[in-house]
């Protein structure tokens, strides 16, 4: 629902969510910049998954690692050689586009079934690094495709997702060094200072989040496809041979943290890699079904010892692990969960956003609501005098003094309760309490629920806890 997608991105706009990035000169094309209640929906989602990974698993720390790494990091890890798509430029109009992004559009076009055996020959062709057969499979669609209808393709070729810069002046020996395109590196170089320091012992895991960038070549799709984005990621050391069991219990575990988003399960799928990364044995993504279609916001993959080796062999260091259970040395392996901070945000904003009509006999009405679990929502509690005057101002400051110590408030005097109420619904504020004149005879304040608009009167001093118990949910 192309609507819906176009509704939610003016919305994130509107209230204050995310703007495009640099917009008084016209936008960076597939860069954005959170606002105020973006910035802090994204917090509390990373802490929600930090909180999650590290505090409720004994035996998984987090790390920080830098965005810049050592330039041999990046060929140790095959990302030099290997971190690159297929692309085809269209020489009429020079643009260029990912072959798989390019079919995938020609397959939206068909019937399901023609989609689907579209997208499986793709997949194939693909899978071979058949570049020839993508060209021609491109070249068979093009009167489907909705990019031109006479086309002069280029031939496919790869084309590196990594961006790089100079480490040091010019004058200077100048470096070239990369802009890390996953945080995973930054963790499998301090994998035996983690281990060591921490006395871990195997199987454990070491989660971190951080920003990542690619030079995504298709770059719509608003926060979905960005070229500087963060991802949260944990990569998990194990004992080689039970790398089977552990992506079925890290595949189910993080399925399971999904749902505790209050996501509806219908809106949650796997799906299985066909083309597996230069790394991998095994893949699953778990995709969310966005208002384009179910896309993927997380991957889970078995990675073997292939990173570990690599760093091993390039940097001359010992990666290995004394396993004491069994008495042998080995080189870990590795099931790592992938999920992108920025799909993570957007799957929660699709979620929540409603757009209801409230209308009734006597008059029209209507509003725009997010539904945040109230764990994640940017403001938890609005505190609203029902006017300026008559010493009701002072009493909102008590609350909101007692309040804001412990969760995000929000004090607003300004316009009718009901203009406020809605406000409060388009930033997805779970309560909003209102302080009137029964307030000063007998200390209660109506306390005014988001999803239901069900308003009740409860004791001032209860409040807190309210909201508190809820948060906790
Ligand atoms: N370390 C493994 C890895 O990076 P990936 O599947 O390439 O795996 C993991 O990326 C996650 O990062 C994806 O599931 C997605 O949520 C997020 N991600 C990847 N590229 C992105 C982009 N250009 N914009 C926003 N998020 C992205």
């Amino acid at each position: 629902d192309q609507n819906k997608f176009q509704a939610i991105i003016s919305h994130c706009k509107e209230y204050g969510f995310i703007f495009q990035s640099s917009e008084i000169y016209d936008g960076l094309s597939a860069v954005y910049d959170y606002g105020q209640y973006g910035a802090q929906l994204k917090k509390n989602i990373r802490d929600y998954w930090w909180k999650s990974m590290t505090q409720m698993h004994e035996n998984i720390v987090g790390i920080d690692a830098a965005i810049f790494m050592h330039p041999t990091t990046w060929k140790a890890s095959g990302h030099v050689d290997n971190f690159s798509d297929p692309m085809i430029d269209n020489k009429d109009s020079n643009k260029r586009y990912r072959v798989d992004h390019l079919i995938e559009g020609f397959a939206e076009t068909l019937e399901a079934d023609a989609a689907a055996a579209l997208i499986a020959q793709m997949e194939e062709l693909l899978k071979e690094n058949d570049f020839a057969g993508l060209k021609k499979l491109i070249e068979d669609n093009k009167i489907k495709c909705a990019v031109s209808g006479t086309v002069n393709w280029t031939d496919v070729r790869q084309f590196n997702l990594m961006f790089s810069t100079q480490l040091g002046s010019v004058s200077e020996e100048a470096s070239e060094i990369y802009l890390r395109p996953e945080t995973a590196q930054g963790i499998f170089v301090n994998f035996l200072n983690v281990q060591k320091t921490g006395r871990m012992k195997i199987p454990f895991g070491i989660a971190q989040v951080g920003k990542a960038f690619r030079n995504e070549i298709v770059a719509r799709q608003f926060v979905f496809r960005m070229r500087e984005f963060e991802q949260m990621e944990m990569q998990f050391f194990i004992r080689p041979g039970t790398q089977k069991e552990w992506y079925a219990y890290w595949k189910e575990e993080r399925m399971k943290w999904h749902k505790s988003l209050g996501l509806n399960p219908a809106n949650l799928q796997y799906h299985d890699h066909v083309k597996l990364a230069h790394y991998a044995d095994a893949a699953v993504d778990i995709e969310y079904n966005f208002p384009i279609g179910f896309k993927e916001v997380e991957g889970i993959h078995s990675r073997t010892d292939f990173d570990l080796s690599q760093h091993q062999q390039y940097s001359g260091k010992k990666l290995q692990y004394f396993d004491p259970e069994i008495n042998q040395n080995y080189i870990p392996y590795v099931v790592e969960t992938s999920i992108g901070l920025d799909r993570c945000c957007l799957m929660i904003l699709s979620e929540a956003y409603e757009e209801q009509d409230l209308s009734t006999a006597e008059k029209q009405d209507s509003r725009v609501v997010l539904k945040f679990p109230a764990k994640l929502a940017p403001i938890k509690l609005a505190v609203l005098p029902l006017t300026k005057k008559d010493g009701l101002p002072e009493i909102a400051r008590e609350l909101m003094a007692e309040c804001k110590q412990h969760f995000y408030c929000y004090y607003e005097e300004k316009d009718s309760i009901g203009k406020r109420y809605r406000r409060q619904d388009a930033i997805g504020t779970p309560f909003c309490v209102t302080i009137d004149h029964q307030t000063k005879e007998d200390g209660t304040v109506t306390i005014r629920h988001r999803d239901s608009m069900a308003q009740e009167r409860v004791p001032m001093a209860q409040v807190k806890e309210i909201v508190m118990k809820k948060i906790m949910e």
